[in-house]
């Protein structure tokens, strides 16, 4: 096998999840190959390109050009529907945000209609009126391990505190949060290229029979929170159908904190590996935010964004595209760009970073941003305020990864302080 074809195999093993290596001596590789990378398909259809995106100003010259490239495959040719290969949804299945029709997999007027509908709830002026509750969910919860001296990183802190603000948010009862958590990551974990998990379907299926029963209540006793106001708009009747309704909440409890459990807890280990930064931070906890951009751009939660496919013949630095090919932008590889960012390899907390790719580019840049940054602001300062002393209380090499296809996280982090 020729190097080239050598380490895309490896890539797309990683992408699957079956591998479980650091995947950023690969990315170098690939990007040494062009910012164009051909792949075979990786949900196996012959007749389809496929292509990796690995480079900085390629992914965003793809990203923000939506008159050529689409999330829709659908909207190309009726029968290419990626999502329907990768769950095939049982008819008698409430809509969810990977099944149903929710802002991620749409684009045009119904996809601007859509964001339009919640994007006043994520705005940076609305997220920081929301710093004070974000705080105290955050003390909340160190209190509860301070004494102890030692904690699960992920289960005790990063965990909870995203899942805590959004279903506050979206008045989401506590009781429920567990479950929550449970079919969220087996949907994150169970899917990748050309692999489903048996147990996908029923999570999903059970994440959306409970948004639905969640939905019927409420209706009888409106809230002040974020489902109450996607219902009133639901039954004016013009501008939410149900069905988008339900895709909504679950995404927006999907997106909503697994990513940002990974930042919190990727960023600690990322911080734990590189004592120097770590130890920079704390003498200046001004950085904080800062820092959360450069552990984003370093080591974000997203290996890859949603794929794009072709919405005509063209041409992308030189390489040929055909209609329908599908292409996938690596936004952990063009996060390292050699050519946009000195020493890319390296971790520096004070970088001041012009633009990264964690968040996605373009329409469909992750909604959620704003409310992610506060988060990591307020988690990262909290944890190293009052936790001045916090270190790893295993070796580096025994913390498990999960690497997968959308979002790369850890099972635990134990720690002391
Ligand atoms: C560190 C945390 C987060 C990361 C790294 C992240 C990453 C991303 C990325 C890369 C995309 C773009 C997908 C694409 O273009 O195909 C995206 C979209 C999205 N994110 Fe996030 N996200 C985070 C947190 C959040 C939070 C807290 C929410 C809140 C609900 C959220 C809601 C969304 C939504 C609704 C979209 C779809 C936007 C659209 O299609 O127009 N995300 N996110």
């Amino acid at each position: 096998m020729s190097h080239a074809a050598n380490v895309k195999e490896k890539v797309l093993g990683f992408l699957s999840g079956k591998s479980g290596e650091n995947p950023f001596h690969l990315f170098a590789e690939l990007r040494d190959l062009g910012s164009v990378v051909s792949i075979p398909n990786p949900m196996g259809d012959p007749n389809k390109n496929a292509w990796m995106i690995t480079k900085m100003n390629t992914a965003t010259k793809v990203l923000k050009d939506s008159k050529r490239f689409t999330v829709d495959p659908a909207s190309i040719e009726k029968e290419s529907g990626f999502r329907q290969e990768m769950v095939s949804d049982p008819d008698d299945s409430p809509d969810t945000f990977f099944t149903g029709k929710s802002m991620v997999f749409i684009d045009g007027i119904d996809h601007k209609r859509l964001r339009m509908l919640v994007s006043k709830a994520f705005t940076p002026k609305y997220m920081e009126g929301l710093r004070p509750r974000i705080q105290e969910i955050a003390d909340g919860l160190l209190d509860q391990v301070e004494s102890k001296g030692e904690m699960d990183l992920v289960k005790d802190y990063a965990y909870p505190l995203p899942i805590i603000v959004i279903s506050e948010m979206l008045g989401v009862p506590k009781e429920d949060h567990e479950n929550l958590q449970i079919w969220s990551s087996a949907i994150a974990k169970g899917l990748g290229w050309g692999k489903q998990d048996p147990s996908v379907q029923q999570h999903l299926k059970d994440f959306g029979d409970y948004t639905k029963r969640l939905v019927e209540k409420k209706r009888t006793h409106l809230e002040d929170d974020l489902i109450s106001q996607l219902i009133q708009i639901e039954e004016e009747g013009e501008r939410l159908s149900e069905e988008e309704l339900i895709s909504m909440i679950t995404l927006l409890i999907f997106a909503g904190h697994e990513t940002t459990s990974n930042l919190i807890a990727t960023g600690s280990m990322m911080l734990f590996e590189h004592p120097e930064q770590l130890e920079k931070l704390k003498s200046n906890l001004e950085l904080v935010p800062t820092a959360v951009e450069e552990l984003l751009r370093f080591n974000g939660p997203s290996t890859s964004v949603g794929p794009r496919f072709a919405k005509e013949d063209l041409e992308i630095d030189g390489q040929e595209i055909k209609k329908g090919d599908m292409i996938l932008v690596l936004v952990k590889s063009a996060n390292r760009d050699e050519e946009v960012f000195t020493e890319s390899e390296e971790l520096d907390v004070s970088r001041s970073i012009h633009r990264h790719l964690a968040f996605g580019f373009g329409m469909h840049m992750c909604l959620g941003a704003p409310l992610a940054r506060v988060e990591g602001d307020v988690a990262f300062t909290t944890l190293l305020k009052r936790l001045p002393n916090v270190e790893l209380s295993i070796p580096p090499e025994k913390v498990k990864w999960q690497f997968t296809l959308s979002t790369q996280g850890l099972s635990s982090l134990p720690v002391s302080f």
